[in-house]
């Protein structure tokens, strides 16, 4: 049965710790730790200013983590290194196995959708340049709306623009908070447990399937609505 496919972007199709490449010219075997408390921390901005109904977009969020992480690490970079870091951070690379299970997807007849809190400028040019852009139907971005996920507003505001009735409308996405704030209100869920731990907040919440990489994703053809297999 046709479905309505949701992808997260950031850490799902697109792997955001490669600015580490980026930064480890600089600071050498620092790179890695920043790299993921810069992703902690943006994340930890958008659930904020989401609470305090503060919105601002994502790019303003990524560039004020890093800043942040920056002083809290005792980093320091110069203006040109800050710029040339978020302009690297716009197209980063797409996670290998992305584009094949992209083209499974709709060549099985799925309808498929970028869906992310990031802005439609930055999230359309990162599927451009990792040549994903084609495999979708339609992009949804939070600034639309200025909310973020997890806020339900978000993902509701997605099944109004897909179109589509909660029951066939499937989120794949490696955040756990994405996962649960899409079954919250009612979607299927397929969580992308890239590094394998099994890693999910004990919220007594079960994604529909779990999987380690995208190419098990295919098999979702036989997943019919409702968690039924
Ligand atoms: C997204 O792309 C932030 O990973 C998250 O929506």
């Amino acid at each position: 049965m046709r479905q309505t496919l949701a992808f997260d972007i950031y850490g799902t199709l697109i792997d955001p710790q490669r600015i580490a490449e980026t930064l480890e010219a600089w600071i050498g075997e620092q790179a890695p730790a920043l790299a993921r408390a810069w992703r902690e921390k943006q994340l930890e901005y958008t659930f904020r200013r989401g609470l305090m109904g503060a919105y601002a977009d994502f790019d303003v969020c990524t560039e004020q983590a890093l800043q942040y992480c920056c002083a809290a690490q005792g980093i320091t970079l110069s203006a040109e290194q800050e710029a040339e870091l978020l302009e690297r951070y716009r197209p980063l690379p797409a996670f290998d196995d992305a584009a094949p299970a992209l083209e499974a997807l709709r060549a099985a007849g799925h309808r498929l959708f970028a869906f992310s809190n990031g802005t439609a400028e930055t999230v359309s040019g990162l599927l451009r340049q990792a040549e994903l852009d084609t495999y979708f139907a339609d992009m949804v971005c939070v600034d639309e709306i200025g909310r973020f996920k997890p806020d339900p507003v978000v993902y509701r505001h997605f099944l109004q623009r897909a179109n589509v009735p909660v029951t066939e409308a499937w989120l794949i996405s490696g955040n756990p908070f994405d996962v649960i704030g899409a079954q919250a209100v009612g979607m299927q869920t397929v969580w992308l447990d890239r590094p394998g731990q099994g890693l999910f907040d004990p919220w007594g919440v079960e994604p529909a399937a779990t999987i380690q990489r995208l190419a098990e994703l295919p098999t979702l053809e036989g997943v019919a609505p409702h968690g039924q297999t």
